[in-house]
């Protein structure tokens, strides 16, 4: 499919199913423009190389989404003392609204699972309700709020979703996957 049909392809419909593999350091470049597109103080390449080679140590877990040769979005995990933090999640603006996030975010909650963590935490915008309305989904509830978190101005809520191991959980799992694109 092209990128024209993508576009032309209203918000709200899945235009083709979206290919989720590993992060690699040659995906960077491609991340970098995306990051560089939807956030004030962008992560650099060294984060992300940095955050790659952990991956390595099992310390990290870090996918793409893929349309095509097009990475269009991309996610990843830390894992500390049978919890996993979401670290970041983004998806090309012009290609957002289309349940791709949630795609990518129901293959990193599968991982903490498998890799036995019972929670997950996360820091997001106080004003970021869009990327809160999807944790919601997930089950994450807001916990607290760190002040001026961001560029030492904006507050971030600190959210958790508990029991992630439970059977609960993966009924709330296997309907969100039911629905994902
Ligand atoms: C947050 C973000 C990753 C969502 O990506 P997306 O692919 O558009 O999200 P999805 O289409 O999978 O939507 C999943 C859910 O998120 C919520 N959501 C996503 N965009 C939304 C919006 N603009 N307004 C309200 N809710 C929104 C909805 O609950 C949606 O579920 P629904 O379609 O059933 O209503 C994307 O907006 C993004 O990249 N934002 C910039 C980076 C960012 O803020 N990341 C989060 C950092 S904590």
């Amino acid at each position: 499919m092209s990128i024209v049909s993508r576009l032309l392809t209203p918000p709200g419909e899945p235009v083709e199913s979206l290919r989720i593999v590993p992060m690699r350091r040659r995906h960077v470049r491609s991340i970098l423009a995306i990051e560089e597109r939807l956030y004030p103080k962008p992560w650099t390449a060294g984060v992300f190389n940095s955050e790659i080679d952990l991956v390595r140590r099992g310390e990290r877990h870090y996918v793409v989404g893929m349309l095509g040769s097009e990475l269009v979005a991309y996610g990843g995990l830390m894992f500390a003392a049978g919890e996993a933090h979401v670290t970041n999640i983004a998806v090309a603006p012009e290609l957002q609204r289309r349940g791709y996030a949630r795609r990518l975010l129901l293959r990193l909650v599968n991982v903490a699972v498998d890799r036995g963590s019972t929670a997950l935490t996360l820091e997001v915008r106080v004003s970021n309700t869009a990327a809160q309305a999807m944790y919601r989904q997930f089950g994450f509830a807001p916990a607290g709020v760190r002040q001026r978190y961001y560029e030492n101005t904006e507050d971030a809520l600190v959210m958790w979703a508990h029991d992630i191991d439970s059977p609960e959980y993966r009924a709330r799992l296997d309907t969100i996957a039911k629905g994902a694109p």
